[in-house]
């Protein structure tokens, strides 16, 4: 008999992964499946950066590199960012890791402790909840409501507060929700924050290049009064379409550096040397696969959007951000789960559960367009048919 340790128990998953290995497994039974479950770009990443990997290969870039990641590359972050958000960002205080999911695990696991509170946007990603709930720390849901265009509240964050509270996780534009924060509310939260010194935010800005209908985003690293508590994630998965290299990074307080660079050595060591020399030339290179990507996912928003909402049962609000509709089903009488389940087995067509991203996603299913149209115009004729 093996004797787990407790806290196993209490580490969640994304279950975005497990529609996808039910997806392929039909698939490979020769059922004809339509992916609009799985949150990853469908394009390759562009020619450039896959010629600069295997150009580090073929260079001899083998062995370690500094866990932080390699001074090019966190310098290249740093003037990325002071091109995009016009700040200023000392790039050692950027720590590059495999992905933007580390970044999450390594906050929490230094602020989540049994009798500390973390707060996370619900529904959203689902590792926050999951490894909030691993930490042992209490995880306070921050509603996301519908009517808001599943924005936060500012209001609803700062009443929540509590002197257990250590931790804010935000996250604009959204995961699961495609919901895009306006400005005045993060001014809201900056402000109330003053009244809070003893706790720290995580901006989860990974979704950063991907607004639509002229909205601009608003990074957290603009507000210089809370530069000394904030913790800004960031990366290349979804931006340059490399959710495979795994490589992202955050800007973190001066002051958290060393136990974040620290965390890396007792995690990864470093990212793969390559990968971190492919993040370069994403960051220094053309941009042009950037925004035929985004005008991409804007076509194809507007036809998922349009067409959900002449689904009878269905109606989807306006998706601001990132590649994400997440319409409201509760029309159609099946809960999400029973939607997910009945639209992939009977219609072949892969989604998600909006339970999948907490409780307050009961109602809703997510739809991911990073797909072609003709393929989410016939999801959604195969949609309709079922129902
Ligand atoms: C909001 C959000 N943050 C972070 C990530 C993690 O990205 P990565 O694949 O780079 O770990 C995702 C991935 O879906 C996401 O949706």
């Amino acid at each position: 008999m093996l004797h787990l340790a407790q806290s196993m128990s209490r580490l969640g998953t994304e279950s975005a992964f497990e529609v996808l290995a039910r997806a392929q497994k039909l698939a490979s039974e020769g059922k004809d499946i339509i992916n609009l479950g799985i949150g990853q770009p469908d394009f390759n990443t562009p020619e450039h950066i896959v010629e600069a990997g295997i150009k580090a290969l073929r260079d001899g870039h083998h062995g370690y590199t500094p866990a932080n990641g390699i001074p090019a590359l966190r310098e290249a972050a740093a003037v990325d960012l002071e091109k995009r958000h016009g700040v200023e960002v000392n790039p050692d205080h950027v720590v590059v890791v495999p992905g933007g999911k580390p970044t999450m695990f390594f906050a929490v696991l230094m602020f989540g402790e049994p009798g500390a509170e973390i707060m996370y946007p619900n529904p959203g990603f689902p590792i926050y909840e999951s490894v909030i709930n691993y930490s042992g720390a209490k995880a306070v849901p921050i509603a996301l409501e519908e009517e808001n265009g599943f924005a936060f509240s500012a209001e609803t964050v700062l009443n929540q507060i509590t002197p257990n509270t250590r931790l804010i996780i935000i996250n604009s534009p959204a995961n699961p929700t495609g919901g895009v924060t306006p400005k005045e509310e993060i001014d809201k939260l900056v402000a109330g924050l003053a009244a809070h010194p003893h706790v720290a935010l995580l901006s989860d800005e990974i979704y950063s290049q991907m607004l639509y209908d002229g909205r601009q985003h608003v990074s957290l690293l603009q507000y210089p009064e809370i530069r000394d508590r904030l913790i800004m994630l960031d990366g290349w998965s979804k931006t340059y379409a490399m959710t495979g290299w795994r490589l992202g990074y955050a800007v973190w307080p001066e002051k958290l550096v060393e136990h974040a660079t620290r965390l890396c050595v007792n995690d990864h060591s470093c990212v793969n040397a390559a990968t971190q020399y492919a993040g370069i030339a994403a960051l220094t290179g053309p941009q042009d696969a950037v925004h035929d990507m985004v005008k991409a996912f804007d076509e194809r928003r507007r036809v998922i959007v349009s067409e959900l909402n002449q689904i009878p049962g269905f109606r989807c609000a306006d998706a601001a951000g990132a590649f994400y509709a997440f319409p409201n089903i509760e029309g159609t009488g099946l809960s999400a789960r029973e939607a997910q389940d009945r639209f992939l087995n009977e219609a072949g067509i892969a989604t998600v559960a909006g339970t999948s991203f907490g409780s307050w996603g009961e109602g809703f299913l997510r739809f991911s367009y990073a797909n072609s149209t003709e393929n989410i115009l016939a999801a959604m004729k195969r949609i309709k048919a079922c129902l």
